[in-house]
């Protein structure tokens, strides 16, 4: 009814809008304040930083948290209480499985980048009906990490039951406490989307990100792969995504994406191209688009496009270019010059300090505002939703309930 949908025309809608809310509940209890920066041996230097980064609303919760003055730059940590793993167990772990299906195993793509990056444990990524077929090597200290809105995906299912017989610890992370998975894997991190009504997933994606960089940091702290003030900034910069992601919401953005959205409906094929986290976002952009518009896109690592793809751009073949990570700027740059060359109507999805450069090569810009490298996906992503229902609505389709797919597929 229209009352669920609290006034929005769908589901798809409601929920991509109430991802700033998720991403509160995800984090909720997760963050330690542990005093005053100054007492715990912080360089100024980075207490300095993080004072100019500070998001009034989050400053005004530390300060009151740990009794520190107003601004002080705090030690922020990550606390999971749910996960039951010890530190001394969490510091043996010789390799993460991550196992899902679908937009799941998209957000197990990002959650590889954060947990390779910061807690520098070697990481694959399955989808979990490839997974038991291609004799896994699981050891006792192999951690497998599910990833499931529902809880109740077949394939994801057996994957769990396969490698806890193989003797592995396997956490889930699921937004259904009482599912399945919940029920059979040794450890949980719940999402904190509620309930998800569309086919197309949206914020359930956004918060199983949200628990993959609090566990990155959280594994990072245990196994000390960072230095304490990165890992102060980087749960700084996770709460602040909920404010940032806000304002990807407002009607100005909504517009423009509308707007272009408008254009892309018009075609019948076209790319999404990134390199990095950008590139395991365009994977999931391409098949959000997919599912609910039944336009044909590609997702393509923008360093490979040369290798066999661009053989298919054609004057007007709309790209979208996801470009976040500043180290990986001018590579990505030189195939956005190599598409455009070749007649692609180049949209590029970056940081608000890189429009005006953009803006000189690519057709159009949107901006997104500026967060750590690695926790961009959680804003990225974001546009990329709203395109993709903009364009199934401008073509008139079922958005919540797309032709051939179910939310949750509960045969292998
Ligand atoms: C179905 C849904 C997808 C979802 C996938 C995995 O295919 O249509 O949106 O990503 O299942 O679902 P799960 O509940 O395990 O995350």
């Amino acid at each position: 009814t229209t009352a669920e949908k609290a006034g929005y025309d769908y589901f798809m809608l409601k929920e991509i809008f109430e991802q700033p809310r998720a991403y509160r509940d995800t984090m909720r209890g997760k963050v330690k304040v542990i005093g005053d920066a100054k007492d715990s041996g912080v360089s100024q230097q980075s207490g300095v930083e993080i004072r100019e980064k500070i998001d009034e609303e989050v400053a005004e919760r530390i300060a009151k948290q740990a009794d520190v003055n107003y601004g002080l730059p705090a030690i922020l940590q990550v606390q999971i209480e749910e996960c039951k793993l010890s530190v001394e167990k969490i510091q043996q772990i010789e390799k993460v499985h991550i196992v899902a299906c679908g937009t799941a195993y998209h957000a197990g793509l990002i959650g590889k980048s954060v947990i390779e990056s910061c807690a520098r444990i070697a990481t694959e990524v399955d989808v979990a009906s490839e997974y038991r077929y291609r004799s896994p090597m699981i050891t006792p200290r192999t951690l497998v990490i599910v990833v499931s809105q529902s809880g109740e995906t077949a394939d994801t299912l057996a994957a769990l039951r396969e490698a806890k017989q193989q003797g592995a610890h396997v956490l889930a992370i699921t937004n259904v406490v009482g599912s399945s998975i919940a029920r059979e894997a040794d450890d949980i991190v719940v999402t904190g989307a509620g309930p998800e009504i569309a086919v197309a997933s949206t914020k359930a994606y956004t918060t199983q990100l949200i628990a993959f960089f609090l566990l990155g940091i959280y594994f990072a702290q245990l196994r000390q792969t960072l230095p304490q003030d990165k890992i102060t900034n980087l749960v700084m910069a996770v709460e602040q995504l909920p404010a940032l992601a806000e304002q990807l919401l407002t009607t100005e953005k909504t517009e423009q994406l509308a707007e272009i959205a408008r254009r892309i409906a018009l075609h019948h094929d076209l790319f999404f191209i990134g390199r990095g986290v950008d590139y395991a976002v365009a994977q999931e952009g391409s098949l959000k688009l997919k599912e609910i518009s039944y336009i044909h896109s590609e997702a393509y690592a923008a360093g490979e496009l040369k290798h066999g793809t661009l053989a298919l751009i054609e004057q007007g073949t709309p790209v979208i270019a996801l470009m976040t990570q500043p180290a990986l700027f001018d590579k990505t740059m030189s195939n956005i010059k190599e598409v455009k060359a070749r007649g692609a109507h180049v949209l590029v999805i970056a940081y608000d300090n890189m429009a005006e450069e953009l803006a000189k090569t690519a057709d159009e810009v949107f901006t997104i505002p500026m967060t750590e490298a690695i926790l961009s996906p959680a804003l990225s992503v974001i546009p990329l939703q709203l395109l993709a229902y903009y364009t199934a609505l401008t073509l008139g389709h079922d958005i919540d309930k797309p032709r051939n797919l179910a939310k949750s597929v509960t045969v292998e």
